[in-house]
Parts: C-alpha cells; structure tokens; sequence
C-alpha cells in the first residue's frame, strides 16, 4: 500500500498489551482527542497479578466499546481516520492478538494502513508527546510492571536495548512488597501512599547496582530483604517487629527508596557511558513522585535534559501509540499477515523491514 502521510488527519490506536484495553484518537500534531483505557483491575485483584486467560476474554468483550467511546469522544466517525495502529509486541499473546485482530479488521474494512507498534517504545515516546520540541536522540527509560529496560534511542524508529533487569522489573517488586505488607493493589501507588508516613532511612535496604560498569537491575535480593524484614528470618529465632502502622510505613518508605536509589544511579551511568544529553521516562513506575523528584535532580547536577511522561501517560494507554506517526511518515506499514511478539527485540534500526 502506498500511503502519503500528509493526507491522513487522524490515527485511531489500540492497546491491549496486558491488561488494559485501550483506544486513543490522534492528530498529526500528537493532540490527544480522546483517550479511553478500561483497566481489567478488579478482575485481576483478587489474584495479586494479572491472569493471562481472563485478560484476553476482558479485551475481547471491551475493545469494540472502547473503540466507539473513544470515536465519539473524539467526536469522529471510523470513516474520518486514515489510519489505524496497534501495540505487537511485547506483552500477554493472548491479549496482544485481540488488539491485532481488531485492528487488522478495521484496517481492511476501511482500507486504510496498519501500523505495528512496539508498547515499550510507546512507553518512551510518551514523553515527546508533551514535549514542544523534539527529545530524540536520547536514553530512554521504561519502568513499568513488566519492564525495567534502558535504550539508547538514536531516533523515534531506533531503539537500542542496553540494559535491563536480571529477575524482576521494579513494578513488580513494587507489587509484591505491597503484598507482603497488605497495603494494596496495584502496588506502586499503594506504597508510594504508605511511605507517605514513614522514615526513608528506618532501615537500610540492599541497593543492588551488579557490575558498576553494567547496565543492568536486579530487584529480587531487596524483595527478599523486604519479606524477612516484615515477616523474620526463616529458622532464626530473632522476632520480628510488630508490623504496626508506622512500621509498615518505615518499610514501605525505605524500599521506595532503596529502589529509586537504584533506578536514578542507572539511569545517570546510561547517559554518561552513551554520552547523551536528553534522558526520557516512561512506564507505570515513572509516576511515582520520589522518581520523579530524584530523577530531576539528577539531571539537574548533570546538566541532562529530563523529560518525564505525564502520569496521566505513564501507566498502559493507547495515546502514546501516537509513536505510529514516526512510522507511518517513514513509510512503514504493515501487512496484513502482521503478527504479534510477545517476547522482547532487543535492536530495531531505523532502515529494518517493518515486521509481517
Ligand atoms: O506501564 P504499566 O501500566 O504496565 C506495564 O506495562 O507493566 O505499569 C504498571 C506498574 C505496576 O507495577 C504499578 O504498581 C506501577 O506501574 N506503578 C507505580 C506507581 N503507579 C503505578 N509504581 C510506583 N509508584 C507509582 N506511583
Ligand atoms: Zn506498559
């Protein structure tokens, strides 16, 4: 399909990576006019994660209803868009296949182009979004409930991985800690609410930095250290403290800590090791306020331009999808036999075939 970029006005995108199911309708200027996301979060609650099996069945009953809400909400109809996009990649199969399925169908039915989408660099792209200028070239940051993945970012279509963690993202850690001290789910919120009331410094957690020349995390070691805290060693007969209020507090406060530690001093060894001046976080974890306060003073010191996501961008939505413009001005459509990747690709070059 030739396509002329300049001719198409709007893109609808699709999102349904995990488990949110999410459509967005976007102009060529990167407005949002409009941005629904139905979180499937009561449905995964009770299971403390996210159950692939019942994600997929939620997309297929909410991705038509979202994709009417967010046509209406834009206040278009489907024959004003020209052009249609979808996260591939990565995420649950099951879930990426009911965002394909529905996006290849309206693709063909309208006849419009198809553009893949890769969720993490969506999750990067987020901040160009708002950003008046451009933000590439950059290191790119996304931590979020699946990942913890730092790219060197030469251009919007060019996304090298240079680290990522080892066992768990942080998101994750962020979720389990929650669970081990029964303050809620999600997790990150919960405890970034709990720390709100405790000591930072009550107790001092494993800052995990491996080999300080790599760029890779690690997050299962201050997890383990968070459950004996909280729960006592297994066989020693040392007590625990009671986990009071203020207890629970402390803890939550200083793993928030020992885990932003980590995040920023990674972040700043990216930048200096690839010697770039712009520094871009996106991703769940990136509205956590200490990040987000950490990270600016980081850059600050550095004299590296930081942008950070909005956190209305920062967890899963369709909106940042809007990445699908870079691709669809460089020519790069997709076919119809367009699959999805779970799994994560660790270089894509600008001049690379677009995937099938
Ligand atoms: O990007 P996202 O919506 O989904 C994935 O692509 O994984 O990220 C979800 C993750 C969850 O682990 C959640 O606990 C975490 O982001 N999160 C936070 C905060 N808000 C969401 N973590 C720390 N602080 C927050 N304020
Ligand atoms: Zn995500």
């Amino acid at each position: 399909m030739n396509v002329d970029a300049d001719s198409i006005g709007y893109i609808l995108a699709l999102e349904s990576s995990c488990d949110e199911t999410a459509a967005a309708v976007i102009d060529r200027d990167l407005r949002v006019l409009s941005s629904v996301v139905a979180s499937q979060y009561e449905l995964h609650r009770d299971f403390g994660g996210v159950v692939p099996e019942i994600a997929s069945r939620a997309h297929v009953r909410r991705v038509l209803p979202v994709i009417d809400e967010a046509l209406t909400a834009a206040g278009l109809q489907l024959s004003d868009i020209g052009a249609v996009a979808v996260a591939t990649q990565p995420g649950l199969v099951g879930s990426l296949l009911v965002g394909l399925t529905a996006a290849k169908t309206l693709a063909m039915v309208l006849d419009i182009p198809l553009v893949a989408v890769n969720h993490i660099e969506a999750h990067i792209y987020a901040c160009r979004m708002v950003a008046d200028v451009d933000t590439f070239p950059c290191i790119g940051f996304v931590v979020s409930g699946g990942h913890t993945n730092l790219y060197d970012c030469t251009s919007p279509v060019d996304f090298e991985l240079i680290g990522s963690t080892i066992d768990d993202a942080a998101g994750e850690a962020f979720d389990k800690v929650a669970q081990i001290l029964n303050v809620g789910f999600p997790g990150g919120p919960a405890i970034q609410k709990t720390a709100e009331h405790g000591n930072s410094k009550a107790i001092r957690f494993p800052r995990t930095f491996l080999k300080e020349d790599r760029l890779e995390f690690s997050f299962s070691g201050l997890k383990t250290a968070v459950l004996y805290t909280a729960n006592g060693v297994p066989g020693s007969h040392v007590k625990p403290e009671p986990l009071t209020d203020q207890r629970v507090a402390d803890i939550a406060a200083s793993f928030q800590a020992a885990v932003v530690d980590v995040l920023v001093g990674k972040c700043k060894q990216a930048v200096q090791q690839k010697g770039r001046d712009t520094l871009c976080v996106g991703g769940g974890v990136a509205a956590n306020s200490l990040l987000r306060h950490k990270l600016a003073q980081m850059t600050h010191r550095e004299g590296v331009r930081l942008f950070v996501a909005p956190t209305s961008l920062c967890t899963d939505n369709a909106a940042m999808a809007a990445i699908a413009w870079e691709s669809l001005r460089r020519g790069h459509i997709a076919s119809l036999d367009l699959d999805v990747t779970p799994g994560l690709v660790r270089h894509r070059k600008a001049n690379s075939k677009v995937p099938k």
